[in-house]
């Protein structure tokens, strides 16, 4: 390990698709540097590809977001981790048992077949853009509704309430005050115990993730409430404020890299490696958090029981032993080994169906838009805070 000043993590970023100048020092003592958190308390930053991969399978790191000394990225999250969540929350073997439930409906398999539900409701989006527009605003014209509507349809949660659940997530995610993550939770758990109650009145089950936990998990005493409820959550927040950020960002990268634009545009074929690159280059889940339960020792040191372990992916995703000039946009690398989607035994769930939506939105926004550009000076629009899922608050196109 190279000693360095602590810096505080996380940061904002300057340009929504690099790490923040700030991260320099930490990017050149990989694999492990040490950082302050926004409370003065020190944290281990895994910077190394070899090293985040070998410490996010260990599992004397943790989890449980309950634990009182579990650390916190913010002031916000402090506050608002005192509730289980389910899957992201906890760890082995309450989580093998979880996450073996939900496996058979995030194959690649169950995504592959969703590919026509997808393509239909991107079309129909664009459809929408195209008669509105141009310009268009595509955070909340596109980027949001495409993985909402999916999401939803996956469930079988009405996408009538979109508003409702997309603004509670939005709280869950970003605050801006401890109150606001406690009752947006809050309000989710009244949303689906009402969601469950009307789910078990009826006779005919829908075809939903939902239905299947409802008629057939909980009605066997496999599951509880408490335990459905949470995981519908996790599934509904982590499943579309992910996605769209990376819809939006990814646009936005796009549209600033103009060469690699027209490579895609001249060779649809390279979508999935371009998604891949985009997902390595943005690495929009930037800072995921563990607690040591044992003394570790990894990269000539020792990660004490009871320290802050955090892993920055968007460093990570830029180790120059793995990638060759890694700040740069590239379809022709071999990206598919990046942490964006986290490793080991908390790795995406839905990853299979992210990269589906991700490379229908990118396909169709290029091929349906063919002149599409910013519509406002790119240093002019506004993007996501350090702290939270990174995206762009608005995205000014048109075409
Ligand atoms: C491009 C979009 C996405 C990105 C970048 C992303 C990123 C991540 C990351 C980094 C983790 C690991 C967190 C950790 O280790 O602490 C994770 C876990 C998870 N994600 Fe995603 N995600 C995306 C889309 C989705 C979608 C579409 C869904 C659901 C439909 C989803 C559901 C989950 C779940 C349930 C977990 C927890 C898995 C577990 O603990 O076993 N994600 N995601």
């Amino acid at each position: 390990m190279t000693e360095t000043e602590p810096v505080v993590f996380p940061q904002d970023r300057t340009c929504p698709y690099h790490p923040p100048a700030a991260y320099e020092p930490l990017r050149a003592a990989r694999p492990l540097a040490r950082v302050t958190l926004y409370d003065g308390r020190p944290a281990w930053l895994v910077t190394g590809h070899a090293l985040a991969r070998e410490l996010l399978s260990d599992q004397r790191l943790s989890s449980e977001r309950t634990h009182p000394d579990f650390p916190s990225p913010t002031e916000r999250f402090a506050a608002a981790a005192k509730r289980r969540i389910a899957l992201l929350g906890v760890d082995d073997p309450e989580h093998r048992t979880q996450r073996r439930r939900m496996i058979p409906d995030f194959t690649l398999r169950r995504a592959a077949a969703l590919r026509p539900r997808i393509q239909r409701i991107v079309d129909e989006r664009i459809d929408v853009l195209i008669a509105q527009g141009p310009p268009a605003e595509l955070v909340n014209a596109f980027a949001l509704p495409v993985p909402s509507m999916v999401i939803c349809a996956l469930l079988g949660v009405p996408y009538a309430d979109h508003e409702f659940f997309e603004g509670q997530a939005r709280r869950l995610l970003r605050g801006p005050t401890s109150a606001d993550i406690t009752d947006a939770r809050d309000q989710l758990d009244a949303y689906f115990n009402e969601l469950i109650d009307r789910k078990q009145q009826q006779s005919q089950p829908g075809d939903g993730v939902l239905d299947e936990l409802v008629h057939q998990r909980l009605r066997a005493g496999e599951m509880d409430r408490e335990e459905v409820v949470s995981l519908a959550t996790v599934l509904l927040v982590a499943g579309h404020e992910t996605t769209a950020n990376m819809i939006s960002l990814g646009t936005f990268t796009l549209l600033r890299h103009p060469r690699r634009l027209a490579e895609l545009r001249a060779d649809p074929g390279l979508l999935p490696a371009a998604v891949e690159e985009l997902l390595r280059l943005l690495s929009i889940a930037d800072g995921l958090v563990r607690r040591a339960t044992r003394d570790i020792e990894a990269a000539g040191t020792t990660i004490r029981a009871g320290d802050a372990v955090l892993f920055s992916t968007a460093v990570v995703n830029r180790d120059e032993d793995v990638y060759d000039d890694p700040d740069v946009l590239d379809f022709h690398r071999p990206a598919r080994h990046h942490v964006a989607f986290g490793f080991g035994i908390h790795q995406c769930l839905g990853q299979n169906l992210a990269r589906a939506e991700m490379e229908i939105a990118y396909g169709a926004l290029l091929t349906r838009l063919p002149g599409l550009r910013l519509a406002a000076p790119p240093e002019e629009i506004p993007f996501k805070p350090g702290d939270t899922i990174q995206g762009m608050l608005e995205l000014p196109v048109t075409w």
